[in-house]
């Protein structure tokens, strides 16, 4: 007689939520509910690639480490990265890497050997891409088809809206289906939240429409501990036209510079590493050049990199940038910053366990302690490929993970009898002004009475829940960043401009009151 096999449920459909899918499969029964169709995550859009240290020490003209990578990965992150687990993210790496390409990843290659770029804060070229600026879409192909070809049951166009609880365990999901609101419930033994982030707190993002973070709010309500919820990253270069979308780093790797309305080349007053200074100093002095300049972008000069590399190099960005009008091999082209990715999330240790028995989460939908205040570029797909593989062991048993010290029980601001319904566009505009790039204590009291005063009663459609799990999350992180009174990487305080070691500890919060757990 065969054992019985645990039941899994994976949310989500991006590099994290695959990868468990998939890997999980050889030893459970795995459903993977995602809300827009297979595949429809922030992994599509990543550009750039994937950070890792293969076969360095075999490339002549190339030194490089995993030591280095590490330490490259501590230093971006401002004093807030958990060392140890830097190691074994960037450790793990190429075995992540091995099993993304066994199940079909194909890396771009030179003379055989697969292709290494250059992003800011690493000091050797490492990152792996595909198809040029199109590597997310490239890995997300090949999980996807893994995903159809085997065992994993798919849910698409599903929308989870709570956990089940019983003995004090999640032990499944109710879902809705988008758009017919078709609610179903779903037993599992485990549950993985690979919902990613949540771009769609502000008005100007690089994220897909489905970033509404529903998994950080899915977590909150049952009681999970979340952790660095005042970090959120900030791309330093989104392309400055409507429906702009993404201009990878890699660009600047190239050797693109940035240029105000006169024509200067700002970045090098700035730093010693100019436009390929961390992500974080570029975007704020974007920012501050932009301000100066009455608020138009700045400009992105890849002229120098020629037509033929352009399109050889990036040619989705090349086909882009025309589709809008733009050849920006013969003129720079207009960006500005915006929100890319959040480097807090639910408290997770490197096997996707949460506080809570039976929940696990994993990708941009965790803290593991990785990102610190600053993420290094292209490490978030490796986070996703690699603590997605750590977690598979750890869902034979539902302990939860134990993590130091408490966190601050935290009281959503419930709405008043006058609430008024959420905008999300006035939300987005609330969040981009106040928790953006600059903030400052007036700024974000403000617009916690803002939130406050709003509420996002469910009414059953995908986009009511979705409102609902945002004002919850934006009001958390203005919350944390008020309570963070200093700057460190991706969150400045104008009226806190200096770094205090007195912070050198992860902001980790609980919500009170009756939560699943
Ligand atoms: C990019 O291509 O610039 C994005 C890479 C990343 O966010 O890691």
């Amino acid at each position: 007689m065969s054992a019985v096999r645990r039941r899994v449920v994976v949310v989500g459909s991006g590099i994290a939520g695959m990868t468990v899918a998939v890997e999980a499969s050889a030893t459970h029964d795995v459903v993977l509910v995602t809300k827009g169709v297979l595949g429809e995550a922030t992994t599509r859009y990543a550009q750039g690639g994937i950070a890792v240290v293969l076969d360095a020490a075999a490339r002549p003209g190339v030194e490089d480490s995993v030591a280095a990578h590490v330490t490259d990965t501590v230093t971006a992150g401002a004093g807030l990265v958990d060392r140890s687990v830097a190691e074994t993210v960037c450790g793990d790496g190429p075995d992540a890497v091995s099993a993304l390409m066994r199940w079909g990843t194909r890396f771009d290659r030179v003379d055989g050997r697969l292709a290494l770029g250059l992003e800011a804060a690493h000091s050797a070229p490492r990152i792996l891409h595909a198809d040029g600026d199109a590597t997310g879409a490239e890995i997300v192909r090949a999980l996807a088809a893994k995903v159809r070809s085997g065992a994993v049951v798919v849910r698409e166009r599903t929308l989870v809206t709570e956990l089940v609880v019983r003995d004090g365990a999640v032990a499944g999901v109710v879902c809705v289906g988008v758009p017919s609101g078709r609610p179903q419930t779903i037993d599992a033994d485990a549950v993985v939240l690979a919902t990613g982030g949540a771009g769609q707190l502000y008005s100007h993002t690089t994220n897909p429409s489905v970033a509404t973070g529903d998994g950080l709010a899915l977590a909150l309500r049952g009681g999970a501990h979340v952790a660095d919820l005042e970090m959120y990253q900030f791309h330093p270069t989104r392309l400055a036209v409507p429906g702009g979308g993404l201009i990878s780093e890699a660009v600047r790797g190239e050797g693109a510079v940035l240029r105000d309305a006169t024509g200067r080349r700002f970045m090098v007053d700035v730093h010693p590493d100019a436009e390929l200074a961390p992500r974080d100093v570029v975007a704020r002095e974007i920012a501050r050049v932009m301000l100066e300049q009455g608020g138009t972008p700045v400009h992105l000069d890849a002229t120098a990199l020629g037509a033929d590399f352009l399109a050889r190099r990036f040619p989705g960005l090349d086909t882009r940038c025309r589709a809008h009008g733009l050849r920006w091999d013969r003129e720079p082209i207009p960006v500005t910053p915006a929100a890319h990715y959040f480097m807090g999330g639910i408290r997770t240790d490197l096997s996707g366990r949460t506080s809570v028995p039976g929940l696990y989460a994993v990708g941009e939908a965790a803290c593991t302690g990785l990102h610190g205040a600053n993420r290094l570029a292209s490490n978030s797909l490796l986070e996703g490929a690699v603590t997605a593989l750590r977690c598979v062991p750890a869902l034979a048993s539902a302990a939860p993970a134990v993590f130091e010290g408490e966190p601050t029980p935290y009281a959503p601001r419930g709405a008043t009898g006058q609430a008024q319904p959420v905008d999300r566009a006035e939300l987005q505009e609330t969040m981009w002004l106040a928790a953006g790039l600059v903030r400052d204590g007036a700024t974000l009291s403000a617009a916690a009475d803002t939130l406050a005063g709003w509420s996002a009663p469910a009414d059953g459609t995908a986009a009511s829940y979705e409102d609902a799990n945002l004002l919850e999350i934006a009001g958390l992180v203005v919350a944390a960043a008020l309570a963070r009174t200093e700057s460190r990487g991706a969150h400045f305080r104008r009226d806190f401009p200096q770094r205090d070691p007195g912070f050198d500890r992860h902001l980790s919060w609980v919500r009170k009151g009756d939560h699943a757990c």
